[in-house]
């Protein structure tokens, strides 16, 4: 059974509420019947024509025929009422023949005042035709017609005076049959048609439709995504499409409801993460009285890493989405920052990994520190843990960061001497959860980079990825100023 989606029949409930009138269906039926309709009177006109002239010809024959054999008995001497018979029978008022130069009247009863048309049936063209039955049919009824012409292979003209009355009269017959035979087929042609068009077309569109509905419902059950089944033509074609936009959704659901469950799990780690932190935060405040040198050095870095940690916590937790916050932008000395992401990385002396801070100290950029400091953090410690990782001893494994003012952009590069980018992180390039190629790797680092950095109205790239040399550039523009604001603070007094 090739065809599902034909199969199915079952009216979607909507499909009852579409007036009779406005159905495809009924109109397929409708237009239908009006084409075979006036296919029919374009043959119809030329056939009554057609059939006039047919008639008229039967009538001369008859009148040639009759008129042979009256000569043939010396017609002239025919009593009166013989000849009055003879006329009724052929429906004629006289007949005449001419042959040579002689032309005899062979029967005449009393001679109507006028002739009104003259008709030769094997000389009228197709349009005189139709002129003709026309006229007749409309006006006729009342008029004397003479009809002449040769007849068969006789040398001999015969003409015939007659009235149009029987001959109007089997036209409407004729015209009546015509009609009536019309009607029915074009009825029968119309019934055929719409048969066909509407298994072909209306039923498959109908399923369509109703793979639609079934599938809006309940847009996350696998069991309604459509059958399409292996029509060949454009319906088989939209049926096809319209399986791979259902099964994309679905995914897409699919992969929302996770993230969905993500979040909330993440809110949930993240809220007792906050507690644990704030407890450490306690702790690491007392190490800060304990005289000890060495402690006196790293219990301030340890202070402020547990500092960060908690706002991070508390940022999440208030907004509660997945949307960072809007970012608030001071003047930041990007010297100091990255130093502390360096202490941050606490890079391995043993791992054989310089970290070199290339920036002016005087280096200044307009951007939310905090932010700022995150973005840099993830794309460090993405280089070392990439760098950590590439066990051939006789590299050197450097990176680099350094900043560049381009008028009021800033331009930040990080670069390091790592094996680059493996395919899959590169062709899920900032794509949240898609682009990690490490074992135990989120890939949210580089997405995260990503949002802050688009969050400054900035743009982050990876400018180069080989082996050898990986280089990311963000570009952080300042903050516009409002002219009138700043020419506001001028005019204030100090
Ligand atoms: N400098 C780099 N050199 C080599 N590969 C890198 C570099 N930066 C990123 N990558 C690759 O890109 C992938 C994605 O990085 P991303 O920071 O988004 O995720 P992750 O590091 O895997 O996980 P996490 O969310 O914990 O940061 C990494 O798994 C790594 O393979
Ligand atoms: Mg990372």
């Amino acid at each position: 059974m090739p065809d599902r989606m034909i199969e199915s029949p079952a009216l979607p409930p909507a499909y009852a509420r579409i007036p009779w009138l406005k159905r495809l269906s009924t109109k397929m039926l409708i237009l239908t019947a009006i084409s075979v309709l006036v296919a029919e009177v374009l043959i119809f006109i030329p056939s009554v024509a057609n059939f006039r002239l047919r008639w008229l010809e039967e009538r001369l024959n008859t009148a040639a025929a009759t008129a042979v054999l009256l000569i043939g008995t010396d017609s002239v001497s025919l009593p009166r009422n013989v000849q009055d018979d003879v006329l009724k029978a052929l429906g004629a008022k006289a007949v005449a023949v001419r042959s040579g130069g002689d032309s005899r009247l062979l029967v005449v009863s009393e001679m109507p005042p006028q002739v009104d048309e003259h008709v030769e049936p094997s000389a009228v063209g197709p349009f005189r035709a139709i002129a003709g039955a026309l006229d007749t049919m409309v006006y006729g009824g009342d008029r004397t017609l003479r009809v002449f012409g040769m007849v068969g292979d006789s040398d001999k003209e015969f003409e015939l005076i007659m009235p149009d009355q029987g001959l109007r009269k089997a036209m409407l017959v004729y015209a009546r049959n015509v009609a009536l035979l019309s009607l029915i087929i074009s009825f029968i042609t119309a019934a055929l048609v719409f048969g066909a068009i509407n298994h072909i077309m209306i039923r498959p569109v109908l399923a369509l439709r109703g793979a639609m509905v079934r599938f809006a419902e309940a847009p996350d059950d696998p069991s309604r995504i459509i059958h399409p089944g292996n029509r060949a033509d454009e319906l088989g074609a939209a049926a096809r499409e319209l399986e791979g936009v259902q099964t994309q959704l679905q995914r897409t659901l699919a992969g929302q409801a996770h993230l969905v469950n993500l979040g909330l799990a993440v809110s949930k780690i993240n809220h007792d993460l906050r507690n644990i932190l704030a407890s450490a935060q306690l702790i690491s405040d007392r190490l800060r009285m304990v005289k000890d040198p060495s402690v006196q050095a790293f219990a301030p870095k340890l202070v402020r890493t547990l500092d960060r940690a908690v706002a991070y916590t508390e940022n999440v937790l208030s907004y509660g989405r997945a949307q960072e916050a809007p970012p608030s932008r001071r003047k930041v000395r990007l010297r100091q920052l990255v130093e502390e992401v360096e202490g941050l990385l606490g890079i391995d002396p043993a791992a054989g990994i310089e970290f070199e801070n290339a920036i002016d100290h005087a280096f200044e950029m307009d951007a939310d520190a905090e932010q700022m400091f995150r973005v840099l953090s993830n794309l460090c410690r993405n280089a070392v843990q990439a760098m950590s990782g590439d066990s051939d001893s006789s590299v050197v494994r450097r990176l680099t960061i350094s900043a560049e003012r381009q008028g009021s952009v800033s331009r930040i590069i990080v670069m390091d001497t790592g094996p680059g980018l493996p395919p899959k992180a590169r062709d899920n390039l900032f794509a949240a959860f898609r682009g990690s190629a490490r074992s135990g790797g989120t890939g949210l680092g580089l997405a995260i980079a990503h949002e802050l950095v688009r969050a400054h109205g900035g743009t982050l790239e990876l400018v180069e990825s080989a082996g050898g040399r990986t280089v990311f550039a963000l570009s952080v523009p300042d903050q516009p100023v409002l002219l009138e604001e700043a020419r506001h603070a001028l005019r204030r007094p100090a």
